[in-house]
């Protein structure tokens, strides 16, 4: 069964940790490059924000991204039989996506803090993080569609597509905010397009890259979109219980948005006291305090919100690894996806 594929490789490391630490390894340069050729008003921003520098431009003190787009991206190439140096351009590509995503997405949570550092908006402005996303997003399509080879057109189209379901996803997150009732069905609508749609298109891409056709593509683009969604339930629970020593962001700050999270969905849809209390603050307009933060964490938990996120990532591991199989995959390359979708949803940051 896939998910029993992983196996620790020779040294002992975990392959889905060692495909992350390689993906760091092969796009960190030509992001850097790649960086360095936007107009120098919006650089030094893109810059910071992506960890090449601090606030003042001297080197950074750590704290990137954990590069996981790239890694699928990679991986995808390999299982089609492609070479992971062949996918780097797309993993450049897709990795400034996501960094775009995440400037604008700061501003729209009015989120200070990221990978353990103010967020650009609150640094320098919120004209610095809207320009700066803009530009990332723009570059990223100048990278790929500079890209050699037969199948840039539909790769640019891809990489479109995908940004345009981005964006549904992240209005409709908001639009989720104040309305009371909300399923998980429409959950799962909102987080797969806001999460899964990139991740999709990161494997779809990867897999264009290392030559597979249309359907193999699509096969591995649908694993990503799942892995996505249980991605995003995890980055939830992280959101109410993670430890902001090892996410680098806020805990709470979801809560105090009544942001509909997969947990607080099953919590309130269970059929308790506890539930009932929760619909009540969530119902309050007024601002949650820390203590009511806390009060509203354990609230998710004891109304069974915990458990059923895990079992919401669990179900869509399962439909992920399935996609996989349809996809089928050279054994290296399943070995590594296996692990890395293991790795993301088991994750503390
Ligand atoms: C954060 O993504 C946004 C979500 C889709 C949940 P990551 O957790 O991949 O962010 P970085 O790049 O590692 O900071
Ligand atoms: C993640 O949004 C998806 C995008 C950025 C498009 P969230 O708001 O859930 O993610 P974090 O927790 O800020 O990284
Ligand atoms: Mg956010
Ligand atoms: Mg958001």
């Amino acid at each position: 069964m896939a998910t029993t594929a992983s196996t620790a490789s020779a040294d002992g490391t975990d392959p889905g940790v060692a495909a992350l630490e390689r993906a760091r390894e092969l796009t960190g340069p030509a992001l850097r490059d790649w960086t360095g050729t936007l107009p120098p008003a919006v650089a030094g921003w893109a810059g910071y924000h992506l960890g090449l520098q601090d606030e003042a431009g001297r080197p950074p003190r750590g704290y990137r991204g954990k590069a996981v787009r790239p890694a699928l991206v990679l991986s995808c190439a390999e299982a089609v039989g492609g070479a992971a140096r062949d996918a780097v351009r797309a993993a450049v590509t897709v990795e400034l996506v996501h960094n775009f995503s995440l400037l604008h997405d700061d501003v729209i949570d009015q989120d200070a803090l990221r990978r353990h550092r103010p967020t650009v908006w609150k640094l320098f402005g919120v004209p610095a993080a809207v320009l700066t996303g803009d530009a990332l997003l723009a570059l990223a399509h100048r990278v790929l569609a500079t890209a050699s080879g037969p199948r840039t057109a539909a790769s640019v189209a891809m990489l479109g597509r995908a940004v345009e379901e981005l964006v549904e996803g992240e209005a409709m997150d908001v639009a989720f905010e104040q309305r009371p009732e909300i399923t998980t069905a429409e959950y799962a609508a909102m987080a797969t397009a806001k999460t899964g749609a990139l991740m999709g298109a990161a494997c779809g891409l990867g897999a264009l890259a290392g030559g597979a056709d249309a359907e193999r593509a699509g096969a591995l683009a649908e694993f990503g979109r799942h892995l996505g969604l249980a991605f995003q339930i995890v980055d939830d629970l992280l959101g109410v219980f993670g430890d902001p020593k090892t996410t680098g962001k806020p805990v709470g700050g979801d809560i105090a948005a009544r942001k509909k999270t997969y947990p607080v969905l099953a919590a309130l849809a269970s059929d308790g006291a506890q539930g009932r209390t929760l619909a009540g603050l969530y119902a309050s307009g007024a601002p949650l305090s820390d203590a009511d933060l806390r009060w509203a964490a354990l609230l998710v938990t004891d109304a069974g919100g915990v458990r059923a996120a895990r079992r919401a990532v669990d179900q869509e591991l399962e439909a992920a690894f399935a996609a996989l199989a349809e996809a089928g995959p050279a054994p290296e390359g399943r070995r590594d996806l296996t692990a890395l979708a293991q790795v993301l949803t088991r994750r503390n940051n």
